[in-house]
């Protein structure tokens, strides 16, 4: 093709690609080209500006390692990972929220009311709740991953000081669909900002900070996972997640109790809550998948 001008090139890639096996591959870089195409109609880049473009993508691409991926991250805080969860999320189902980095496989199996404080500093907190379907019967056998930072603000994978699966555990609810274990409150931290994505937030002014949170991804046969996390509603980076994680259905309440001695007996580290700790309610709904 050789007639082409600043409008009709878009046309002209477009026709390159008819070839293209898979419609919705088609589909999905042909619509990428108009958009892509009509942003830069829009704010025509000089050479400069678009070489800054290129660089950034170089140093993102020299950065990223098997345990570091500054694209994901890119994608974390331009908003766009939190736009596909909410466009692939299942109605009537617990909202999704970031899966980020930190998650690991193996974590170890914790009982109902199992404990996971154990020398972890921190203020206590009891977390517990109800998984059910989207008519309220509870989920036996539900199995839910947890995993969240130390009161250092790091993960376990981050940090030599720590064991490899402190603060994370796998835990399945029984019949009635209860979940319930004790932690210690989670901290805030920074997303890796000493690469280009952190050149990025400095630009915008933005910060590289997310909330404390506790992740969660709850599964079981026959429904939809739900990737997730939960936020303190008194957590001061709320409203400015680096990555936008936070939802409103998602933010909890630290309730403050003092009568450890009224807790269930499963509550395994319930003698040492006492004088004073948190408790934490969260129901999660998952909805049935497409198959069952
Ligand atoms: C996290 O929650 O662990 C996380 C999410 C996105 C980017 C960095 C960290
Ligand atoms: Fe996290």
């Amino acid at each position: 093709m050789r007639n082409i001008d600043s409008n009709t090139i878009t046309e002209a890639v477009i026709a390159y690609n008819s070839a293209t096996q898979s419609p919705r591959v088609k589909e999905l870089l042909d619509r990428l080209i108009v958009y892509v195409h009509s942003y830069l109609r829009e704010t025509k880049p000089t050479h400069a500006e678009w070489r800054t473009v290129i660089d950034f993508l170089t140093r993102s691409g020299e950065i990223t390692t098997a345990e570091r991926n500054e694209f994901v991250l890119l994608s974390d805080v331009l908003g766009v990972s939190s736009l596909v969860d909410m466009l692939n999320s299942a109605p009537g189902a617990t909202e999704s929220s970031v899966l980020g980095p930190f998650h690991i496989l193996g974590a170890p199996d914790l009982l109902v009311g199992g404990d996971l404080i154990r020398d972890n500093a921190g203020e206590k907190v009891l977390v517990s709740g109800i998984v059910r379907n989207r008519h309220g019967a509870a989920i036996s056998d539900a199995v839910l991953e947890i995993w969240q930072t130390a009161a250092n603000g790091l993960y376990s994978n981050q940090d030599l000081a720590q064991s490899a699966y402190n603060l994370r555990a796998s835990m399945r609810t029984g019949a009635d669909g209860r979940y319930a274990f004790t932690t210690v409150k989670p901290e805030p931290y920074k997303v890796p900002d000493d690469g280009p994505v952190g050149d990025l937030l400095r630009t915008t002014g933005r910060t590289p900070w997310r909330p404390s949170h506790l992740h969660m991804i709850v599964a079981a046969t026959g429904y939809r996972n739900v990737v997730t996390e939960l936020f303190p509603s008194d957590d001061p980076y709320l409203d400015r997640d680096a990555v936008l994680g936070v939802r409103n259905s998602l933010v909890m309440n630290y309730v403050p109790r003092t009568d450890a001695h009224a807790l269930p007996s499963d509550i395994q580290a319930r003698d040492q809550l006492a004088p004073r700790f948190f408790e934490v309610q969260f129901d999660f709904v998952l909805v049935e998948s497409a198959t069952a």
